[in-house]
């Protein structure tokens, strides 16, 4: 009997696999399938940085309406300028999610200012969120900004957030900083209690026929997948954050690899998404029974065997890697695909 409990970021998970933030957890009912699927902890759609300034920018409004007209109306005024759907629907949804699943939910803030929006990750907490997942996508479009600049803005919403919650605070983040492994540290410096590898970045296509840019997003492949590992293996033991992984999670194997680089948990959506979110248990399932074939009993025994070894210097040993690599496929030894 394999034991797959564990920890994240101080949360006790009767399992690895993690519901990453998407569609399905748009709903209740949602939510509720996610849980009878079999993941270990769900991680709600974001709630964007945008979202709460228009609500912030409506309610001035209407503040300033209303004691223009009728100065009395006033007290009515919480009631008229929240609205469904959007952040007073994101916490009544945390509210009942958590009264009604048995796995952690973590709520998901995305943003990348570090102004007065990253006090709603209080109001999270407040409606019984377990964690806090920090998306930090940024852009860094305007070439007049540096790279030290860029860094600095994500410790500094990171510092935000902790200063407004208890709770544990992931950042999910991109893999394209100059040095992601000290980008890493210096996050993990700051508190973050989980590092979540890596936001997929969003790359817009072209349709030459119709002449317009398509910004939509695709669903992963595995291939996806191989840079979060490259980088779950040289953070494993150099961190004091959980590492969470994230991109290209298909099949158990998948999940295998992950953790074998030594991710504490594994997250997934394209495959729930393509496959329904019942396929979670399906993952598990094959996660089992690989490590009954392989003959691990927990995890624990499983997570970073391949990590890159503690005493390595990580940048000689990925270089070393890299050179083998190139020189056997200058030799013909490559995959097709
Ligand atoms: C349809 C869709 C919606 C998503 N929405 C969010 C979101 O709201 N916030 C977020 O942090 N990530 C979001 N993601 C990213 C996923 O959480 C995940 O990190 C990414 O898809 C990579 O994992 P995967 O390969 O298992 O799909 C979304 C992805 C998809 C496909």
């Amino acid at each position: 009997m394999t034991n797959l409990t564990t920890t994240y970021m101080g949360l006790s998970l009767r399992n690895p696999v993690v519901a990453s933030p998407s569609p399905l957890s748009y709903t209740l009912d949602g939510i509720r399938r996610l849980a009878s699927g079999g993941v270990g902890a769900i991680v709600l759609f974001s709630l964007f940085e945008e979202q709460l300034r228009e609500q912030a920018a409506r309610a001035i409004r209407l503040v300033e309406e209303t004691a223009e007209s009728f100065p009395e109306a006033l007290s009515y005024f919480p009631s008229v300028a929240e609205e469904d759907g959007g952040p007073r629907g994101y916490l009544e949804l945390i509210e009942r999610a958590v009264a009604t699943v048995d796995v952690p939910v973590i709520a998901s803030l995305n943003g990348v200012t570090p102004e007065g929006w990253t006090d709603y990750a209080r109001a999270m907490q407040d409606a019984g969120a377990a964690a806090i997942e920090l998306n930090i996508y940024h852009l860094a479009g305007d070439p007049d900004v540096s790279g030290r600049e860029v860094e600095q803005r994500h410790v500094d919403v990171l510092e935000r957030v902790k200063s407004a919650v208890t709770v544990p605070v992931a950042v999910k983040l991109s893999p394209y900083f100059s040095s992601p492994g000290e980008m890493a540290l210096r996050l993990d410096g700051c508190g973050a209690d989980a590092l979540v590898l890596f936001n997929r970045f969003l790359q817009p296509d072209i349709d030459p026929e119709e002449l317009i840019v398509l910004p939509r997003v695709n669903l992963s492949s595995p291939a996806d997948a191989r840079l979060a590992q490259t980088w779950i293996a040289l953070l494993r033991g150099r961190v004091r954050a959980s590492l969470a992984a994230t991109s290209g999670v298909e099949v158990a194997a998948d999940l295998a690899r992950y953790l074998l680089a030594g991710a504490d948990v594994v997250m997934t959506t394209s495959a729930l998404l393509r496959h329904g979110p019942g396929y979670a248990s399906e993952l598990l399932d094959g996660l089992s029974a690989w490590m009954a074939r392989k003959g691990f009993e927990s995890i624990d025994e499983v997570r970073g065997l391949l990590a890159v070894p503690a005493d390595a210097d990580p940048a000689a040993y990925e270089r070393a890697g890299y050179v083998t690599a190139m020189r056997a496929a200058n030799a013909g030894a490559y995959n097709p695909w």
